[in-house]
C-alpha cells in the first residue's frame, strides 16, 4: 500500500481554478446549439429555416441540406476506429434513432442559437419505431455469425452436463438501458488558426478524439490539438469520439471564429452512448456438495441498426468459477435507436447480475451458505483455457468483508429477520473486473534544485490520475510529493492510452517509472550522502529529461504505433497468454424492507477489494466507495424508460432518471485487502476503477429475497415490483 496522499489538484477544484474544456477563454466566439430528430425512424421531409433565420444574432445553420459530403465516414472504436457511432447525422435525410442531431445553428449568443434552433420547421417521414427488445421488425443476430473475431467462451458439453445434474437452476435476468449523466455536460469548442484545429472538450481519449476528427475532416492529425486538462465525470461517455466534434469544427471552419457548444442534460441522452438493456438465460447445475458441474450463460443485447456494439460479459462470467462444463452465447438485437457504448464496468455490470444472482438462487436450492458456494466454486485457474490467475484474492475478500459485516449473524430463512415493521435482509456477491493495460509514454524533467515535470497524455476523469501519477514520480526519484507536477489531458503530450476498462494508473504509471529510472541511471553513480545538486555539478548539467515507452507484456508488435495514432492496444485480463489478470473484491449488503409500503432502504454495505500494488489508499478507496453507491443506484434507482411506441426517452433529465441521493446511502465500509501480484506488470498494479459496481446489484437483489422471499430478477427492484 502507498501513501494516502490528498490530491494534488483538490485545491484547484474547490476553489474553481481547474479549467474544464469550456472554461477556456475564447476570441469572439459564436454559439451552436443542436436541433434534434422528433422521431425514431425515417427520414427529414423537409426542413424551414426562415424563421430560424430571421432571429436576430443568427450567423448559419448547417442540416442535411449543406453538409452532405463533408465529413469522412468513422469507423467504430470497437472495430479499431475511434468513433462511437458510424452515423454521420447532418450527411442525409435518413434518421437513425430518437435524439439524432439534425441540425446546428450557430449564432452571435447562445441564447440567440437557441431561440432560432427552436424555430427551425422540421417535417418528417415517419416510419414505425422498432426500439426495444420486444418490438416487431427488431432483428436478432449471434454476435458469433456476424463477427469473425468473436468466439463465445465454451468447454465440454453444458447441455449433457445439466441434464445429470444432482440441482439445477434454469432462470431469467433482464438489466435496463442506463445514462452515464455526469454533471459535466457535454461540450466542445472549436479554434481554427490556418490549417490547424484546436479542440476543447472532455475527453477520456485526447489522441483518440485528434485521430478521429482529423480522420472525419481528411486533415493531417498533426493539426489537431485536444485540450482536456479536467474532465467532470466521464464512466465512459467520453471514451470515443461522438459526432459532435467533427461538426462543431466544421462549423467554425466555415465561419471563420471559434464556435462553442454546451449541449443541453436532455440532449446528453442521445448526443453520446449509453448502457444498453440486456437479457440473461442462466442455467447451472451443480453437484449435492454445490460443485458446479455445468454452467450455461446466453444473453441478449440491444444495438443501434447502424453498428454492432455489444459487449459480450460472458468473456468473464465464464472464467469466474470452477466448471467442467460452459456453454455461452451472446446476440445483438438490433433496433431504431442510438449505438450503445461503455459504461463502467461495461461487460461486468449486467452479465455479474445474472451470474451473482444465479449463485445465490444456487445456493438457495442446496440450502448451502452463499459465501460456501463461493468458495467450493474457487479455482486457481480460469476453466475454459486453463490459465492460473496472477492472483486470485476473491476469497480473502469475501471473508474479510463477511467478518466486517458480521455475516453470521444473518439467519438464512427468507424473512427472518424482523424488526418492527422492516424486514431485514442480508445478501453477498462477487465483484471481479479484468486486470488490463496497454501500452503508455511519459516524459520526466528533473532540475538540480530537485523540481520534478511529468508529461504525458493521459486523463483524470475524477479518479486521482494526477495523484498517483505524481506519487510514481516522487517514490522513484526520492523527493517529496509537492516537488513533483503533473500536465495531462492535452494531446500534444506523450501519448497515453484511452482512459477506460480501469487501465490508466497500471499503464501510466509503468512508463512514468521508466522514465524515472532512466533519470537515475543517468546520475549514477550517485556515491551515498551526494545531494541532487552536488550530481548535477559532477555531471556538469542543470536538468535532466527522460522520455520512456512502456510497453506491457504480451502486445502486439504494433501495439506502439497504435498508442501514436490515437488507439490503445489493451493486453490483460483473459487476453494474456500465460496468465488471466482479474481484480476481485466481495460486498455484502443489508436491506432493509418496509413489511406494508415495500420501501426498500440500504443502511449499510461492506466491500473488500484487492488489486494488487495499491498507490494510494485514499483514492482507491474514493474510487472502491463510488462504485458501490453506483451499485446500490443500479439495484434500486437508475433506469432509462423508454417509450416503445416511439422509441423516446421519457425520463431524460435529473428529475426522473433516479439516481441516490445522500438521503438513499447510508454507512459504505470498504476494506483494501493487502495482495501482492508480481506477474501483472512491473509495478504490480491492477485496475481499481470499475470493479466495485460489479455485483452490487446482484448482492442487493439477494438481500431482497432473503428479507421477502421474492426473487425479483429484474432491475432496479422498485417498489412496485415487491407489490405485484
Ligand atoms: Mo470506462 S466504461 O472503461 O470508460
Amino acid at each position: 500500500m502507498g501513501d494516502p496522499a490528498v490530491r494534488i489538484d483538490a485545491h484547484l477544484k474547490v476553489t474553481g481554478q481547474a479549467k474544464y474544456a469550456v472554461d477556456f477563454a475564447l476570441v469572439d466566439p459564436a454559439y451552436a446549439v443542436f436541433v434534434t430528430s422528433a422521431v425514431a425512424r425515417g427520414s427529414i421531409a423537409a426542413i424551414g429555416l426562415a424563421e430560424a433565420r430571421a432571429v436576430e444574432g443568427v450567423l448559419e445553420i448547417f442540416t442535411y441540406l449543406n453538409c452532405p459530403g463533408k465529413l469522412h465516414t468513422p469507423e467504430l472504436f470497437s472495430d479499431g476506429g475511434y468513433a462511437a457511432t458510424t452515423i454521420l447525422p447532418l450527411d442525409s435525410a435518413k434518421i437513425w434513432y430518437d435524439g439524432q442531431i439534425i441540425a446546428m445553428v450557430v449564432a452571435e449568443t447562445f441564447e440567440a442559437a437557441r431561440e432560432a434552433a427552436y424555430r427551425v420547421n422540421v417535417s418528417y417521414q415517419e416510419e414505425q419505431a422498432m426500439s426495444v427488445f420486444d418490438a416487431e421488425g427488431v432483428e436478432t443476430c449471434a454476435v458469433a455469425d456476424i463477427k469473425n473475431s468473436h468466439v463465445d467462451p465454451a468447454i465440454g458439453d453444458a447441455a449433457a452436463a445439466l441434464s445429470t445434474a444432482a440441482v439445477c437452476l434454469d432462470v431469467e435476468y433482464e438489466t435496463p438501458a442506463q445514462h452515464h449523466n455526469p454533471v459535466e455536460l457535454f461540450a466542445t469548442a472549436c479554434v481554427w488558426e490556418g490549417p490547424k484545429l484546436t479542440i476543447y472538450e472532455p475527453s477520456q481519449t485526447v489522441g483518440g478524439l485528434r485521430h478521429g476528427v482529423a480522420q472525419q475532416l481528411g486533415i493531417d492529425p498533426s493539426h489537431v490539438r485536444v485540450i482536456s486538462p479536467y474532465v467532470g465525470g466521464a464512466f465512459g461517455c467520453k471514451a470515443s469520439v461522438t459526432p459532435r466534434t467533427a461538426l462543431v469544427a466544421l462549423a467554425a471552419r466555415a465561419l471563420g471564429r471559434p464556435v462553442k457548444l454546451v449541449a443541453s442534460r436532455a440532449q446528453g441522452f442521445t448526443l453520446s452512448t449509453y448502457r444498453a438493456e440486456t437479457r440473461h438465460h442462466v442455467r447451472l447445475g451443480a453437484s449435492r456438495a454445490g460443485k458446479l458441474q455445468a454452467l450455461w450463460h446466453e444473453a441478449y443485447e440491444l444495438t443501434s441498426r447502424a453498428d454492432d456494439y455489444f459487449v459480450a460479459g460472458t468473456e468473464t462470467t465464464a472464467r469466474i468459477y470452477h466448471a467442467p462444463n460452459i456453454h455461452t452465447k451472446v446476440h445483438v438485437v438490433r433496433a431504431d435507436r442510438g449505438t450503445p457504448g461503455f459504461m463502467r464496468s461495461p461487460l461486468e455490470v449486467p452479465y455479474m447480475f445474472a451470474l451473482e444472482s444465479a449463485m445465490d438462487e444456487l445456493a438457495v436450492a442446496l440450502n448451502m451458505d452463499p459465501v460456501e458456494l463461493r468458495r467450493v466454486n474457487d479455482t486457481p485457474r480460469e476453466p475454459v483455457n486453463g490459465l492460473p490467475y496472477s492472483s486470485r484474492s476473491l476469497m480473502a475478500c469475501f471473508d474479510a468483508a463477511a467478518q466486517a459485516f458480521a455475516w453470521t449473524m444473518r439467519d438464512p430463512r427468507p424473512g427472518s429477520m424482523r424488526k418492527g415493521d422492516w424486514l431485514i435482509g442480508f445478501g453477498c456477491a462477487s465483484a471481479c473486473h479484468p486486470a488490463l493495460i496497454a501500452p503508455a509514454t511519459a516524459r520526466v524533467h528533473l532540475t538540480s534544485n530537485g523540481e520534478v515535470r511529468v508529461e504525458t497524455a493521459a486523463h483524470d476523469v475524477g479518479t486521482g490520475a494526477y495523484t498517483v501519477i505524481a506519487q510514481i514520480a516522487a517514490q522513484k526519484l526520492g523527493l517529496a510529493l509537492p516537488r513533483v507536477s503533473v500536465t495531462l489531458g492535452d494531446s500534444n503530450l506523450p501519448p497515453s492510452p484511452v482512459s477506460g476498462g480501469s487501465i490508466t494508473t497500471a499503464s501510466v504509471c509503468n512508463a512514468v517509472a521508466m522514465a524515472c529510472d532512466k533519470i537515475r541511471a543517468r546520475l549514477a553513480p550517485n556515491p551515498a550522502n551526494e545531494t541532487l545538486g552536488a550530481a548535477f555539478a559532477r555531471l556538469g548539467i542543470g536538468a535532466i529529461e527522460e522520455f520512456a515507452e512502456f510497453i506491457p507484456r504480451g502486445s502486439d508488435p504494433e501495439a506502439l504505433q497504435k498508442l501514436y495514432k490515437g488507439s490503445t492496444a489493451i493486453v490483460g485480463g483473459a487476453m494474456d497468454a500465460e496468465n488471466i489478470m482479474v481484480s476481485f473484491g466481495a460486498e455484502f449488503v443489508e436491506v432493509r424492507i418496509h413489511a406494508r409500503t415495500k420501501e426498500i432502504r440500504v443502511p449499510r454495505i461492506t466491500g473488500a477489494f484487492a488489486a494488487g500494488h495499491i498507490v494510494n489508499p485514499r483514492t482507491a478507496r474514493s474510487q472502491y466507495m463510488g462504485g458501490m453507491i453506483w451499485g446500490i443506484s443500479s439495484a434500486l434507482h437508475e433506469a432509462t424508460e423508454i417509450d416503445p411506441r416511439e422509441g423516446r426517452y421519457l425520463n431524460n433529465n435529473f428529475a426522473d432518471y433516479l439516481v441516490p441521493v445522500n438521503a438513499d446511502i447510508k454507512s459504505v465500509e470498504v476494506i483494501l485487502v493487502p495482495e501482492t501480484d508480481t506477474l501483472v506488470n512491473p509495478l504490480g498494479i491492477k485496475g481499481l476503477g470499475e470493479v466495485a459496481n460489479v455485483g452490487t446489484s446482484a448482492a442487493i437483489a439477494n438481500a431482497v429475497y432473503h428479507a421477502t422471499g421474492r426473487r425479483i430478477r429484474k432491475l432496479p427492484i422498485r417498489i412496485d415490483a415487491l407489490i405485484a
